[in-house]
């Protein structure tokens, strides 16, 4: 019954990009001019609950929002307390998003209402200037309102934050302090290759591997075993107590361990974040009322998912790996 690649690996993450717009422009992440899908190509939310549904019933038990921004999505909530019936059904573990809390302010208490205990929030900076170049159109003070909205209303909260060389290298531990003094994990990022940008790549890349060895003059860092069912693995930090999460898909590869699935807002599933291979959902979920051809569909595009990426960033590379940009996906 659960859904088992030709590598042996268990699929039981479902990433559901809901909308490819945002409200941002963040630099590693979109051109400044992108081009968006038309509204008439998106999945109706109804579809959205009938795919995700399907996928619980073969087996997914985490499941989580992404964008573009999720919460831009038009009527985002409806979609979040349908789906919320599996948490209380006890199919689903966990229904989760990753936002860059630009709407939290207003979201936070009806995400909790609807049984959401964790979410992950983007951010790569405390500087509001900074802020507003990395994102181009960001509003620092309103994200720090999210987050504060949201812990308010009793979600856990991770942030997130690429890490950018010569950007936001230096501001790594004061941003880990300020994450770790109010109880919030930080998960720090490698850039990846993924559509064309505006900046090169070359110059943004910071491995992890590097940003630690700069941590380790400051902090002890010891290697845990939490896991979360993403790709971080995650060191606990000595002088704050925190939890600092690294995601390392250029410098270590995770693939081994792949558990999840990506579905767009068309409904195209990506079996890799790192490959163009892409199955169509939508014909097969609007061709009958019934399920059996969509879960057909679905067993086909698992029974071909890809061994893992072939991510590279420097400078004799120089078009992405894959050309559609992570906001198609939401990472
Ligand atoms: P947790 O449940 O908190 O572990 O979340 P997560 O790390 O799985 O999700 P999040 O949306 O916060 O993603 C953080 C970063 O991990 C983003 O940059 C994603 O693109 C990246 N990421 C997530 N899954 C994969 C993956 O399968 N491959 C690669 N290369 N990157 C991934
Ligand atoms: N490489 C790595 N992470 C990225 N994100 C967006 N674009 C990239 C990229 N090119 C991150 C965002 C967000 C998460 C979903 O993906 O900052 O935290
Ligand atoms: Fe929007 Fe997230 Fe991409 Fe930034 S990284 S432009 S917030 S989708």
């Amino acid at each position: 019954m659960d859904m088992i690649d030709p590598f042996g690996r268990t699929i039981s993450y479902l990433r559901v990009s809901v909308t490819d717009r945002c409200d941002f422009r963040c630099t590693y992440c979109m051109a400044e001019d992108m081009a968006f899908l038309p509204k008439k190509d998106l999945l109706s939310l109804e579809e959205l609950d009938r795919l995700c549904s399907t996928f619980i019933e073969k087996g997914v038990r985490k499941l989580r929002l992404t964008g573009g921004e999720p919460l831009v999505r038009k009527n985002i909530m409806h979609l979040v307390r349908q789906l919320s019936r599996h948490l209380k059904s006890g199919a689903l573990d966990e229904l989760t998003l990753t936002t860059n809390g630009s709407q939290l302010a207003r979201f936070a208490g009806e995400l909790a209402d609807a049984g959401v205990k964790r979410i992950n929030v983007s951010i790569d900076t405390l500087d509001p200037e900074k802020f507003r170049t990395i994102t181009r159109w960001g509003n620092l003070p309103k994200v720090l309102e999210g987050i504060e909205a949201a812990q308010q209303a009793g979600l856990q909260v991770k942030l997130n934050a690429v890490a950018l060389k010569g950007f936001n290298e230096a501001e790594i531990p004061d941003l880990m302090r300020w994450a770790h003094g109010r109880g919030m994990d930080l998960t720090v990022i490698e850039t990846m290759p993924m559509g064309e940008i505006d900046a090169d790549r070359t110059d943004q890349y910071l491995p992890i591997s590097v940003l630690r060895a700069q941590l380790e003059r400051q902090f002890t860092l010891a290697d845990i075993p939490y896991k979360t069912g993403g790709p971080a693995r995650y060191v606990s930090v000595r002088e704050t107590g925190g939890r600092l999460g690294l995601i390392t898909p250029m410098t270590h590869n995770f693939c081994e361990s792949c558990n999840r699935v990506r579905l767009t807002c068309t409904g195209t599933l990506y079996m890799c974040l790192g490959q163009d291979d892409a199955a169509d959902l939508r014909g097969p979920l609007r061709a009958s009322e019934s399920n059996e051809l969509v879960s057909r569909a679905i067993d086909e595009a698992i029974g071909r998912k890809p061994k893992g990426h072939d991510f590279i960033i420097d400078r004799r590379t120089s078009r992405p790996a894959v050309s559609r940009h992570m906001s198609v996906t939401g990472g």
